[in-house]
């Protein structure tokens, strides 16, 4: 990536020692988001090597995944689709129980919300064990979907995320690390 942007995506990512938990390096994207430059280049460089990769889909992992997935959605001109934590979503659902950095979640997807056949982009603010995305993925494939890719604006390269992901047939890109 283009080293300037690369400082600039960088630059305004704040780290938090200890949150939420002691020994947790928390990289705090909202200094990101509150920065209209910064924000607006994520986007175009999440959205950038799957213009042209006939996406149906973007898929957003409740919370942060919404603040970049729905932008990068529009960008490519197809539907965002939420992924919630449990008891969120009104309509049917399926779910996947998963780990965490620091904790287990559950996740669930409207059972509409993606067809057979769908191209679908997952978007996350952070790639950390990979825990978030390989559940997501394991929701849009029992749908039938077709998982293109992810796309986050951080990896965290000492925790194994990315070769777990890949392990799993879905290709990586990220802003930084
Ligand atoms: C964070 C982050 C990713 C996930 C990454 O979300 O936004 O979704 O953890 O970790 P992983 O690769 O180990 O799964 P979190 O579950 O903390 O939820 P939030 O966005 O609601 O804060
Ligand atoms: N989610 C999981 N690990 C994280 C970290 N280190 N910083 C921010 N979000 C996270």
């Amino acid at each position: 990536m283009d080293l300037q942007n690369l400082a600039t995506i960088r630059n305004n990512i704040k780290t938090i020692p200890d949150y939420p938990k002691p020994g947790i390096q928390f990289r705090d994207v909202t200094s990101l988001i509150e920065h209209g430059e910064a924000f607006s280049l994520a986007i175009s460089l999440l959205t950038e090597p799957f213009k042209n990769a006939g996406i149906t889909k973007v898929v957003g992992t409740e919370a942060r995944g919404f603040i970049f997935g729905a932008p990068v959605a529009l960008a490519l001109g197809v539907g965002f689709v939420p992924v919630r934590k449990p008891n969120k979503l009104p309509r049917e659902t399926i779910d996947e129980t998963y780990e965490l950095e620091y904790g287990m979640d559950t996740l669930e997807l409207h059972v509409d919300a993606i067809e057979p056949g769908d191209k679908v982009l997952l978007v996350d603010d952070l790639l950390a064990t990979g825990g978030t995305i390989e559940a997501t993925a394991k929701l849009v494939r029992r749908m039938g979907g077709e998982v293109v890719g992810a796309s986050f604006v951080i990896s965290l390269p000492d925790i194994g995320g990315e070769q777990r992901l890949v392990e799993h047939g879905i290709e990586c890109h990220y802003l930084c690390q």
